[in-house]
């Protein structure tokens, strides 16, 4: 990684750790604003994609917003030294405490999803006294040719409004006391590899857009989401020049800003899970070999069925074996990898790559199993941004019936 053996960081800091490139989030985030440049546009980084202090402060440095999905992703990014006035609201069910949160510090805009959400907000502003910036994420109902489990804008999902309910809410919103009308959503997915469907509910928002001016309802901006997908195994995704091309043509003579919240294009292919060799067990039926990661550390092969490369650290001079690559986790479904090809000992390290997004953000305690540590490398620099967690931080908190 950079200038560092995987092999020292693993002797430093130990097994399993996360181990994320400084270069590579970097030149991930350069991308995006190179591809933006000239145009009024915003970069939103999806924290839920890896909420790492560190990561989240080295994006505000190089000049990301957010966007958030709870009050917790607003406190990270506001201790990372990121600007409230750039922070973007998401999510279904954002409750009270967590919209006055917002509203104090000053948040840039709330992406709305429900009627009632809308009523809550303007309440909860009219007892602060300011007003609340919003825009409503409407579901364009297109579909993203993606993992079902990560599809959100099709008619069956829970997020956003319904298309065709969207412009009474907006005549609604423009009544209210407490609100002030910002923008208008959508995200349609996520790991998208054919850049025509967002495109496709770019139009559509834009034909609503249209309808709304109509009633003197004007937005500054446009939020199109975040969604572009990574390489993890063969896929030939879009660049980000590519991806986003079609939609700034639409954009080219439109008043509105645009706004993106990628997550995983910049952190995915960043990162990846140092794990070492615990054992090798052969079968009859399968071989198998066991590491010190598990589904707990990585849930996305546990979850989605989803393909991460394997790749051992050192190179070993004997002949390969077919290996399913599983945990310690006591579950037939904490598995990393099936059916892969390693020449492996016990004791070698191999690392899981494309793990920087979705990896530790999305990580457990089950089976009371300590969270990995992580790292940022840095050049020849490594920084540890997350500690291992400790025995006792599991249990802090937990108490024992009076004797
Ligand atoms: N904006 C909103 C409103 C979202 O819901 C998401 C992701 C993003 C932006 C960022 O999307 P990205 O650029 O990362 O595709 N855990 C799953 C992915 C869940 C995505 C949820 N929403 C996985 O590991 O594949």
């Amino acid at each position: 990684m950079e200038g560092v053996p995987l092999a020292d960081i693993a002797a430093r800091f130990g097994t399993p750790t996360y181990v994320y490139s400084r270069a590579t989030l970097t030149s991930a985030f350069r991308a995006y604003q190179h591809a933006l440049s000239g145009h009024r546009a915003s970069i939103c980084y999806a924290v839920k994609a890896n909420s790492n202090l560190g990561i989240l402060n080295l994006f505000a440095r190089l000049g990301a917003g957010f966007d958030i999905v709870s009050g917790g992703e607003l406190t990270r990014v506001l201790a990372a030294g990121g600007q409230p006035n750039q922070v973007l609201f998401s999510g279904v069910g954002k409750s009270a405490v967590e919209i006055r949160q917002a509203i104090e510090v000053g948040i840039r805009c709330f992406n709305v999803e429900s009627a009632a959400e809308l009523e809550r907000i303007d309440s909860v502003a009219g007892e602060v006294g300011l007003k609340a910036p919003i825009a409503f994420r409407v579901n364009p109902d297109v579909d993203p040719k993606t993992h079902p489990y990560i599809a959100t804008g099709l008619k069956s999902s829970k997020f956003g409004v319904a298309f065709g309910e969207a412009a009474g809410l907006y005549r609604r919103a423009a009544t209210m006391r407490n609100v002030e009308i910002r923008g208008i959503a959508c995200h349609i997915g996520s790991q998208l590899l054919d850049p025509a469907p967002i495109a496709e509910a770019a139009e559509k928002v834009l034909s609503l857009v249209d309808t709304l001016a109509v009633d003197g309802i004007h937005f500054d901006h446009v939020d199109l989401g975040g969604g572009l997908g990574i390489r993890y195994r063969d896929e030939i995704p879009p660049t980000v020049t590519d991806y986003l091309s079609p939609l700034l043509a639409l954009f080219q003579n439109r008043r509105e800003a645009l706004c993106f919240e990628p997550g995983r294009s910049l952190v995915g292919n960043s990162g990846l899970l140092l794990t070492r060799v615990e054992y090798l067990k052969h079968g009859e039926d399968r071989n198998f070999v066991v590491v010190d990661a598990a589904m707990n550390d990585l849930a996305r092969p546990a979850l989605y069925d989803a393909y991460h490369q394997i790749v051992p650290v050192t190179q070993q001079p004997s002949e390969p074996r077919r290996y399913d690559v599983v945990g310690p986790v006591c579950e037939s479904g904490d598995f990393l990898a099936h059916d892969r090809d390693l020449a492996v000992t016990a004791g070698d390290h191999l690392a899981i790559l494309s793990a920087g997004a979705y990896g530790m953000a999305m990580s457990s305690n089950y089976n009371t199993r300590p969270r990995a540590a992580e790292v940022l490398v840095d050049g020849d620099a490594v920084h540890l941004v997350r500690q291992r967690e400790t025995l006792p931080d599991l249990y802090r908190g937990e108490g024992i019936l009076p004797a």
